[in-house]
């Protein structure tokens, strides 16, 4: 096969191209590592490929997207060796870093001694993953089921949590994201996730536990209950009085860093248990200490779910996910064959569990609280200084930032909200964008940050806000 390469002289070129037509941005903390150069296809012949070979559903970021080649640590670099701060982290998925190197040295000895047998044989990588990733959860939960991905592992929840109680309808909740299948695409609630094919049955979406948008704010000690009480609602009015599930994220993630009042979760399970239904944490993006305070995000409510579903950080990149339940849930999948293919997959399993030693013993978790903590003084500088920002919010590395044209009337303001996320990119600093109304930014980067890297960050924003 031909392949187009990019000689070094033309990746400099690119490079100084790239830097000319941008005002100086502020430097990015040093970092001892040095980039390959890029040989391989150019971007303009990746970019063909793209177009002429894979489906148009792609979603890109920005308006001339970037090719990113390397990454490292809280790094990507770019075909041309531009170092970028990954600030939302492959979609919250890269926990302790880039190509980390013990968790890289797991998954290469993996792969070099037994890539694939499958579940049908005994091996240790799946059994010592199993038991490291239980001991993490509460004594409850003491059994995990591994799948590929956050929405395969979401409709796993969804049959157990039918199969177990007998009950059909499942409560979730508006503006939440629970996947792309078509049985989570059922969860999810927000059109632009939402093909027109039919997937939500039995679904049900109460309001949402919005303090920021909906009619009970901070101010109200009773938020929580007021929110929960919707489910009540909606479990008489939509549903045959019974239900089998209720699911929520522990903070919405693709919704906009939706953080719920104190005791929604309580108030909303104890409506749920006495309805029949199972209580369904997803943790895909709040799991494994990104929180900061907790391990887990169902934690800062004070709730034991029944059945916890996990993906993205779980394997810092490698294609993992699980299901982790009590034994007389997960009993029920014995019933019948439940097989998983690559679920369990040695080189995943390695990958995984490196990544909990790595939480461990560089204490992530405790630096989430920290560099968090630190990066949301920065934001509520920038927000008394710019109008702009409505609201700022979130826990340990798990944040955002919500643009509103006033204050007062909270009108979104999406439009400045792509200026600024191609404005940052530009200076070198990479976030996500989300939120119903595409005005809230991102920051969910990589747990290993450090304070040099969010003083950019927030000199970053800074000259973003002020130039809008
Ligand atoms: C909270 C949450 N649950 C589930 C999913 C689906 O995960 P996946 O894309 O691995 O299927 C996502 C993906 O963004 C998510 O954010």
């Amino acid at each position: 096969m031909r392949r187009d390469s990019m000689s070094a002289v033309d990746n400099v070129n690119r490079r100084s191209a790239v830097f000319n037509t941008l005002p100086k941005p502020p430097e990015l903390p040093a970092f001892d590592y040095q980039p390959k150069v890029y040989d391989g296809p150019s971007y303009d012949a990746v970019r063909q490929m793209r177009q002429r070979y894979l489906t148009p559903a792609l979603l890109t970021f920005y308006k001339n997207p970037i090719m990113i080649v390397e990454g490292s640590m809280q790094y990507l670099f770019d075909e041309t060796g531009r170092r970028y701060l990954d600030g939302i982290g492959g979609i919250v998925t890269i926990s302790v870093g880039h190509c980390h190197p013990y968790v890289t040295r797991k998954g290469v000895e993996q792969l070099q001694t037994l890539q694939h047998a499958t579940t049908i044989y005994y091996h240790p990588a799946i059994a010592e993953f199993g038991k490291a990733l239980a001991e993490k959860l509460p004594d409850e939960l003491s059994v995990i089921y591994f799948v590929n991905s956050g929405s395969e592992a979401n409709d796993l929840a969804i049959m157990m949590s039918r199969l177990y109680t007998g009950n059909y309808d499942i409560v979730a909740l508006r503006n939440c994201y629970h996947g792309g299948s078509p049985a989570s695409m059922g969860l999810t609630a927000h059109s632009t996730w939402k093909f027109n094919y039919p997937h939500s049955f039995g679904i049900h979406h109460a309001v949402n536990a919005d303090p920021y948008r909906g009619p009970y704010g901070w101010d109200d000690p009773e938020a929580g209950t007021k929110y929960a009480a919707d489910i009540q609602n909606l479990i008489e009015h939509a549903t045959p009085g019974q239900v089998a599930a209720f699911f929520a994220e522990s903070i919405q993630g693709v919704g906009g860093t939706v953080v719920f009042p104190d005791g929604y979760l309580k108030a909303a399970y104890a409506i749920t248990r006495a309805a029949g239904g199972v209580c369904i944490a997803d943790e895909v993006q709040t799991g494994f200490g990104r929180t900061g305070e907790h391990y887990w995000g169902f934690q800062s409510q004070g709730v034991v779910p029944d059945i916890v579903t996990m993906a993205k950080g779980i394997g810092n990149g490698a294609p993992l996910a699980a299901v982790a339940t009590r034994p007389e849930i997960a009993t029920l999948l014995s019933e019948r064959t439940h097989f998983n293919t690559f679920g369990g997959n040695p080189v995943s399993c390695a990958m995984g569990k490196a990544v909990l030693e790595v939480i461990e013993r560089e204490h992530l978790q405790q630096n989430c609280l920290d560099v968090g903590g630190y990066l949301m003084d920065g934001f509520r500088k920038l927000m008394d200084k710019h109008p702009i920002i409505g609201d700022v919010r979130g826990k340990g590395l798990m944040t955002g930032i919500e643009l509103v044209k006033k204050r007062a009337t909270k009108e979104p303001a999406a439009k400045e909200a792509m200026q600024v996320f191609e404005r940052s990119k530009d200076m070198g600093l990479l976030i996500g964008k989300g939120g119903f109304f595409g005005n809230v930014l991102r920051i969910k980067p990589p747990m290993c940050i450090t304070r040099a890297d969010v003083d950019y960050l927030i000199e970053v924003f800074d000259i973003a806000f002020t130039e809008l």
